[in-house]
């Protein structure tokens, strides 16, 4: 992944809090441990009755931290390079974000009992919301007109009704969603491996090759081999023949063509399942008003009708664009050039009232070994029928100001800032309680802005 120029709106908003302070990373990364460590980093949770948990997960929470940190530092680095006096540090994920709107999360008059819990709890409950809509890539310089994966964030904002979230920053539910239904990592090994790929060989792609790897030699080979092995894979493709000679030497002659038989496929994406997920995700869109967006990993429902933990079920969320009024949604003419998103955003919630239904997918009623292995493992859906909880209402609003663009990508949205009765659940959502959290501190560390979760949303909609 290359990191690009920051798009003209970002650029104007970050300047302010971007005159860059000289920063050793040394002395940023020491902000982000003291503030993780009070923030997730103290207690392990106990594994929910749905979860299963991997050997050394502490430790692995904290190498995937500190590895995201260094490609982070390294992107930062770079920009404040080329732009001394306009660099900003952003999100390590969906570093684009094309504008955030107010709304109201109204929840349905008919949920069934046993889903009758956490926000779900009072059928007709209305809760004020903000969202935030995203490219899914680091780069903020990737043009909207281009395939990438695009994200949905709500984020529900009511002290009244909500308690202090699972982090402990404020009473906000939040809710992370992406245009596709599967993650492409499996769990928290594999994302440490991509990870340490990406460190070791600047590309993404690397993860995708030692997947094949895995799945032509065995999945407990082990991980010092496999990215051995990366280095003169790649060479091997740039056509050096003592690459290969290299690989006969790691692995054997026998094995080595095993493995040419399955990198062969790689190419025409077709194996391993990852590449799949990645030709899924990867895709042009026409709006972001028009896009299902999907939770891919599992939340827990506690049980409308018992405090029991064993009756919690899981769910996964699905956000659909809907008709406000019922019947077609309308398409508008899709916008053309590099912030064709954000235009398109901007003309759509200026014109009109816009609405998402939200729905839970349950967990199928499969055995307990099964249900955790669905929870843990975040490229499976779980194929149920999605019922239809609520609908979120975005009435027409003026999101052109630079200043609410400042605001909203200043905004931190995180699965774990969640109720406890919707805790994330699985080790793409556990390790998420570090990584996500450690990407906020940095960016807001760096940029000299404070880390708030908003009270209301007229701190929002009151900016001009
Ligand atoms: C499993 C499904 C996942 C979904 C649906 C998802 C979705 C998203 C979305 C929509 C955002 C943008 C949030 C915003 O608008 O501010 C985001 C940001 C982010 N995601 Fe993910 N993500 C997933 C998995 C992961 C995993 C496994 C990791 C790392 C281990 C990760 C790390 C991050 C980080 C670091 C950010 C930026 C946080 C910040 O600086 O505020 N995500 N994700």
């Amino acid at each position: 992944m290359k990191y690009g120029k920051m798009s003209a709106f970002l650029t104007a908003a970050g300047a302010i809090s971007a005159i860059a302070i000289a920063q050793d990373s040394n002395v940023v990364w020491t902000a982000v441990q003291t503030e993780l460590t009070k923030l997730v980093g103290a207690t392990p949770l106990p594994a929910h009755p749905l979860e299963r948990l991997e050997a050394n997960e502490t430790a692995d929470f904290w190498g995937v931290a500190q590895a995201m940190f260094k490609i982070n530092m390294g992107f930062y680095e770079k920009d404040k390079t080329a732009r001394p006096h306009t660099a900003i540090a952003v999100r390590d994920a969906h570093a684009k974000g094309h504008g955030c709107v107010v709304a109201n999360l109204e929840i349905n008059e008919d949920i069934p009992d046993w889903a009758r819990s956490g926000i779900f709890a009072k059928p007709g409950q209305v809760f004020p919301a903000i969202a935030r809509f995203s490219n899914g890539t680091q780069e903020t310089g990737h043009p909207d007109n281009e395939k990438d994966a695009r994200g949905m964030s709500i984020k529900l904002i009511d002290s009244e009704n909500l308690q202090t979230n699972l982090i402990g920053t404020g009473k906000t539910q939040d809710f992370l969603m992406i245009n596709s239904p599967r993650f492409f990592i499996r769990n928290l090994h594999d994302y440490l491996l991509f990870q340490l790929t990406m460190i070791k060989t600047g590309s993404g792609k690397a993860f995708i090759v030692s997947r094949a790897i895995h799945e032509a030699l065995g999945e407990d080979l082990d991980e010092k081999t496999v990215l051995s092995l990366i280095p003169p894979i790649a060479a091997l493709v740039g056509g050096s023949v003592d690459a290969l000679k290299e690989i006969v030497a790691i692995i054997g002659p026998d094995r080595t063509n095993l493995l040419a038989a399955h990198l062969a496929k790689v190419k025409v994406g077709k194996a391993p399942l990852e590449a799949v997920i990645v030709n899924e995700i990867q895709r042009e869109v026409n709006s972001s008003l028009e896009e299902t967006y999907f939770s891919m990993s599992s939340y827990r429902l506690k049980s409308g009708t018992s405090d029991k933990l064993a009756d919690d079920t899981a769910v996964k969320y699905i956000v659909k664009p809907v008709a406000c009024a019922g019947g077609e949604i309308e398409s508008t003419p899709s916008q053309k050039g590099a912030d064709s998103l954000r235009d398109d955003l901007i003309a759509r919630v200026g014109k009109g009232e816009n609405c998402f239904s939200l729905s839970i997918q349950p967990l199928p009623n499969e055995d307990i070994e099964k249900k955790r292995t669905l929870v843990e493992d975040s490229r499976l859906t779980f194929g149920t029928q999605p019922i239809q909880v609520g609908t979120l209402r975005i009435a027409k609003q003026d999101i052109s100001s630079i200043v609410k663009a400042r605001y909203c990508e200043n905004l931190s949205f995180n699965p774990w800032q969640s109720q406890a009765e919707h805790q994330p659940l699985g080790s793409m959502n556990r390790v998420r309680r570090f990584a996500v959290t450690a990407s906020s501190i940095r960016r807001h560390f760096i940029n000299n802005v404070k880390r708030l979760e908003p009270q209301s949303t007229e701190e929002y909609s009151s900016i001009k």
